[in-house]
């Protein structure tokens, strides 16, 4: 369960380039939930991330994770409860390392002892067994540095990073979003089958209504900084992406008229 209640974040404030990037962001979601979101730029999607990762401290509003009320805490805190994919396939592993060390400093996350890269050969077994299950042959090259993997294929292991141990919440952040179609398809394939073998309460932020729709539970819109759309069930499954394009419209225009001064 992840609880977000009345979020909000200003940056700079009190200069001219103040910007209100969370504005009373409300969003409760069960645990083993899929929500997909979606938002024009600049909405506060990756805001709203970094403020449950704890990446960003909130100005107001409390976020709870299960039981914690994990507000006050810096990400190093919260490490334990929150997994987390980045768009960037380079910004979620280290590319100096061997893919067997990235995986074992993945597997520590949310110690409190010092990480270790070093790898006993029981672990080393379960990392082979974990990568086979990607299908791309990774599993006979554990010991290659990760510089050496394309895009795609650091993708898939942010993943199985991600998923390696247990978190109460999975974050992605249009981490399909740099790859070419195909390799994206078959990270977000990988990704539907991660989050239901480990009934992974899950936040994924992508571009594409498609995807927003077709994959996952629920489907929420931000617009700045709040929530404006959220669907789900039947009124979900009878949305279709022209549909959703034309709320999606909507809203932008709508909101803009309150704001017209601000944006000039
Ligand atoms: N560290 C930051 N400093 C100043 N402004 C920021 C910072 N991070 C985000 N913003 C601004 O906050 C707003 C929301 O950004 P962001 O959450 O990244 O949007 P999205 O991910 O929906 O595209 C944007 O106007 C962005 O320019
Ligand atoms: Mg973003």
């Amino acid at each position: 369960m992840m609880r977000a209640q009345n979020l909000t974040k200003t940056f700079n404030p009190g200069t001219p380039i103040e910007n209100r990037a969370l504005r009373g962001l409300d969003l409760d979601i069960p645990t083993g939930q899929f929500v997909t979101v979606i938002g024009s730029n600049g909405a506060g999607k990756s805001t709203f991330l970094n403020a449950i990762s704890g990446d960003l401290a909130v100005d107001q509003g409390s976020i709870h994770i299960d039981d914690n009320d994990v507000t006050r805490q810096n990400a190093w805190q919260r490490a334990g409860l929150v997994a987390r994919v980045f768009q960037d396939p380079m910004a979620g592993t280290c590319e100096g390392l061997s893919i067997e060390e990235n995986l074992s400093l993945a597997w520590q996350r949310g110690a409190r002892r010092g990480l270790r890269r070093a790898v006993t050969p029981a672990l080393r077994e379960e990392f082979r067994a974990r990568l086979s299950t990607l299908k791309l042959g990774l599993e006979s090259r554990l010991s290659d540095r990760m510089g050496l993997l394309s895009g795609g294929q650091r993708q898939a292991v942010s993943l199985l990073m991600a998923s390696l141990k247990p978190s109460r919440i999975l974050l992605l952040d249009e981490h399909t979003a740099a790859l070419d179609p195909r390799t994206a398809a078959f990270v977000l394939e990988l990704t539907d089958q991660i989050v239901a073998d480990g009934k992974l309460t899950t936040l994924m932020v992508t571009h594409s209504m498609r995807q927003a729709l077709d994959h996952g539970d629920r489907t929420v819109m931000l617009h700045q900084g709040r929530v404006v759309l959220d669907v789900s069930g039947e009124e979900r499954a009878r949305l279709d992406v022209p549909h959703l394009l034309a709320m999606f419209e909507q809203t932008r225009g709508e909101t803009l008229d309150d704001d017209a001064l601000l944006l000039g």
